[in-house]
């Protein structure tokens, strides 16, 4: 899982929080909120929506509850992204105006719920959820989205374009007003939105014909964020997002909604640590702090960027300490880092950069409560 040739990158990435402005801050926050703790930096979740202006987003919830909840998030013009039952009634406590219910699953009760409000959009994921969905559609108005696969590689959600044809031509086509479209998470490859954009343009075509008019095409989520390759990635070039968005441009609708989640909010968060102990072994230094992998589940996709800081936040010199961080559970396994890491001593803090998306909602309590999660 681990790759001890892989060096950290020297210098900290622009697209991360700069530590060194928020030093003061962060100290201040640590009075009050014990560590471990998740804080995201707002300047970059602002500029993060401000370069997807010219495109409704509906924010990923399952991506980070913490930010769903936040301030950071205008709930009137910001569509709240569900894919459950728990996750609907969360964006209606939070009164998120607008709602897209997607998903494999949505119990009846939900259904119903997402039938009988007008600003609830649903998005039809399999046969069996489309049948339910018209025996509980008793007025037969409602519209919906049909989830659409555009790769040439099978998916498990959703339809083929030929499934999607069929049903426009076997069930009543005015109630089709939307194509879904959700290609997978961090698509680096700019190629792969321009290829769904092109399979999305011709079933648009061949869809008028049969009497379906769309009012709006979601292209979903999927934009990488800047950390470290996943494990799964051979080959691993993040571009700028307006590369991604340039291909998206081109779908053939009035209206494109998008569902950013990691590249709304994990460069953005941080998670901060403090040094419990440390030990010199014969070919490692070994760093023991106060958090755990269940906390950082991301662990497992990619190596993590961690950097190592005096109590008072300012950065230690770079060092090349072949280094493993521990979690404070008693699982062997409990790993949270190998690489390089500074020197440092208890009552330090360790850093772990690029850390908002996926691990606030994947990850669990076991043995200790989840951390919070604050805004600087
Ligand atoms: C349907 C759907 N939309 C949006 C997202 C958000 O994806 P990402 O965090 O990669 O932007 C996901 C994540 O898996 C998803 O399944």
């Amino acid at each position: 899982m681990f790759n001890f040739l892989r060096k950290e990158p020297k210098s900290q990435p622009k697209y991360f929080p700069n530590i060194s402005l928020y030093q003061q801050e962060i100290s201040e926050l640590l009075k009050h909120h014990p560590t471990p703790l998740f804080l995201i930096d707002q300047s970059i979740v602002n500029e993060r929506f401000q370069s997807l202006k010219k495109f409704s987003i509906a924010y990923s919830f399952k991506t980070n509850y913490a930010l769903a909840e936040s301030s950071l998030v205008d709930r009137q013009s910001i569509i709240a992204e569900v894919v459950s039952e728990k996750e609907y009634l969360l964006a209606k406590k939070l009164r998120y105006k607008t709602i897209i219910y997607n998903g494999p699953y949505k119990s009846d009760t939900s259904l119903i719920t997402a039938i009988n409000d007008p600003h609830t959009f649903i998005h039809i994921d399999n046969l069996s959820q489309l049948k339910t969905f018209h025996h509980l559609d008793h007025s037969h108005h409602k519209k919906y989205g049909l989830r659409f696969n555009p790769q040439s590689t099978p998916s498990r959600f959703g339809f083929t374009d030929i499934e999607i044809l069929d049903i426009a031509s076997r069930f009543p086509p005015t109630q089709i007003n939307a194509l879904h479209i959700h290609l997978g998470s961090d698509i680096d490859q700019p190629d792969i939105y321009c290829d769904a954009v092109a399979k999305t343009n011709e079933l648009i075509t061949r869809l008028q014909h049969l009497n379906v008019q769309l009012d709006y095409v979601d292209f979903g989520g999927g934009f990488p964020s800047h950390g470290l390759p996943p494990f799964s990635k051979k080959n691993w070039h993040p571009q700028p997002i307006e590369k991604y968005l340039s291909k998206i441009s081109q779908l053939e609708t009035s209206k494109i909604i998008l569902e950013p989640g990691r590249f709304l909010i994990d460069d953005a968060t941080i998670f901060v640590t403090q040094v419990i102990d440390t030990k010199n072994t014969a070919n490692r230094f070994q760093i023991l702090c106060n958090a755990s992998i269940d906390m950082l589940p991301l662990t497992n996709y990619r190596l993590q960027i961690v950097k190592a800081y005096h109590p008072d936040f300012s950065e230690y010199e770079f060092s090349e300490n072949e280094s493993i961080v521990y979690g404070a559970t008693c699982q062997e396994s409990d790993k949270l880092h190998q690489g390089f890491v500074a020197r440092c001593q208890p009552g330090d803090y360790l850093i772990f950069f690029c850390t908002g998306a996926y691990n606030q909602s994947l990850g669990s309590n076991f043995i200790f409560t989840k951390p919070s999660t604050l805004v600087i």
